[in-house]
């Protein structure tokens, strides 16, 4: 029994975990921006079919894998198999470390521009002089450190405490919060003059920007957003009944992922056009048109503090199933108290994230070319991540397929009629498709 190591005391409990560390800034920060750079539809249309054929696929492999092996990403490959594919374990634990460290500096910022809208920028007004704040604002060598310690330190509070006294009661209270944030930023977005714009953009399809190009970077948000390849989601599978439908809950966890994405692109895109600002401006969309458009809009600071509050908490619950690899890995394997290991795991990556948030000015550190958190995020988005989900998907297609598929039998006096379609996915069609994803992002 598992007992020791903490259990989800609910279904519900569960799939608002998994579901908040899905959502995250990837659906926020990253699905609008890259919508709007492809093309809005054509990428929707492409991405909701990687996501609900490989994506919803990896998933309910991880969740299997997780509750068969009762134990973290290492421990539970160990079990089931052993040998090198203990290394895929491996891979996510140090992948999970590797996002961490910048995804809190993200984090960090979201914290940082929730305190500095709700106090007023004054004197700003276009995306220029935003784009300058910005730029300044992430070039300060304390700021930014600090706002990442803080980041930093609430994930690390709430891991400590354990499964369901932490993660699943922070989600449980967060994830609700957060729908309901998304709700009227979107009801305010869409009833903006000259909204229809954003949303003719984002619902009708220009075939012409169907490029190899775009095709990969719907598959690797894919991914992303839905956390996996990193064994987030086989730590969260191991503290799961046995009573629980593994396939049913990633349905639900897959649908709430895409939910929120389709959300978050009606919520900025007719926004960002109202105001006619550029809906291709990549990254800097969140924090420098945004915060422009806010401020050409009535309430707009108290929009503007809402929606960084929004960013802050979905970044948050996703931080937790990332640094609970890492605690789980620790306990399990080493024997550490979860306290120790959350606390020891969390100040590591922090220090790791460090010359991430610096090389915004502060210190010129190039390594392959690349600053450090540039580096940082293609290591682990284009390589490590697409790594774990080809290697994922070929363990539960060839090496352990009946194990892992009379995981999914049975429970709850249910069987899993899809259960064909799952195996031939995770044989071939999960591992060519994110191959080759691998090998042209490189
Ligand atoms: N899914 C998260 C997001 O969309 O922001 C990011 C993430 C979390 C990626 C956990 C990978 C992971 F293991």
């Amino acid at each position: 029994m598992a007992g020791s190591r903490g259990r989800f005391a609910s279904r519900l409990g569960f799939i608002l975990a998994a579901a908040g560390s899905a959502v995250g800034l990837g659906n926020v920060w990253k699905f609008p921006y890259l919508a709007g750079a492809h093309g809005g539809a054509v990428f929707l249309i492409v991405y909701l079919g990687f996501v609900f054929t490989i994506g919803i696929s990896v998933m309910l492999a991880e969740f299997a894998i997780g509750r068969a092996g009762e134990k973290n990403p290492v421990g539970a490959f160990k079990h089931l198999k052993g040998g090198a594919w203990t290394g895929v374990g491996y891979l996510g634990v140090v992948g999970s470390c590797v996002i961490l460290s910048f995804y809190s500096v993200v984090g960090g910022w979201t914290i940082a521009y929730a305190v500095k809208t709700a106090a007023g920028m004054p004197g700003l007004t276009d995306a220029k002089a935003f784009g300058g704040a910005f730029a300044a604002f992430v070039a300060d060598p304390l700021q930014p450190v600090l706002y990442h310690l803080a980041f930093m330190a609430m994930t690390i509070a709430i891991v400590a405490r354990g499964i369901e006294r932490g993660i699943e009661r922070a989600c449980r209270l967060l994830m609700p919060l957060l729908f309901v944030i998304v709700v009227v930023l979107c009801a305010r977005s869409l009833t903006l003059p000259g909204a229809m714009a954003g949303i003719k953009f984002f619902l009708n399809p220009d075939f012409s920007k169907l490029t190899g190009a775009m095709v990969t970077a719907a598959l690797g948000q894919a991914f992303f957003s839905l956390s996996l390849g990193m064994g987030s989601m086989i730590t969260l599978g191991s503290y799961l009944s046995r009573q629980t439908h593994l396939a049913g809950s990633a349905l639900w966890v897959t649908s709430l992922d895409t939910l929120i994405a389709i959300l978050a692109g009606f919520m900025i895109l007719p926004a960002v056009f109202a105001f006619g600002f550029d809906p291709g401006a990549g990254p800097g969309l969140s924090f420098i048109t945004l915060p422009a458009v806010f401020a050409k809009m009535p309430w707009g600071a108290g929009f503007g503090t809402l929606f960084f509050v929004l960013l802050a908490v979905a970044a948050l619950t996703s931080a937790f199933s990332l640094l609970e690899v890492v605690v789980a890995f620790l306990v399990d394997e080493k024997g550490w108290t979860r306290a120790k290991a959350a606390y020891g795991a969390g100040a590591a990556i922090f220090l790791l994230g460090v010359p991430s948030s610096l090389s915004f000015g502060a210190w010129e550190l190039k390594l392959f070319g690349k600053g450090f958190f540039e580096l940082m995020d293609y290591a682990a988005s284009n390589v490590m991540l697409p790594l774990g989900g080809v290697l994922i998907a070929l363990f539960v297609g060839w090496v352990v397929s009946p194990r892992i598929m009379a995981e999914t039998a049975g429970e709850d006096g249910r069987s899993f009629s899809l259960a064909p379609a799952w195996r031939v996915i995770c044989r071939y069609v999960a591992p060519l498709a994110i191959a080759w994803v691998l090998i042209s992002g490189l």
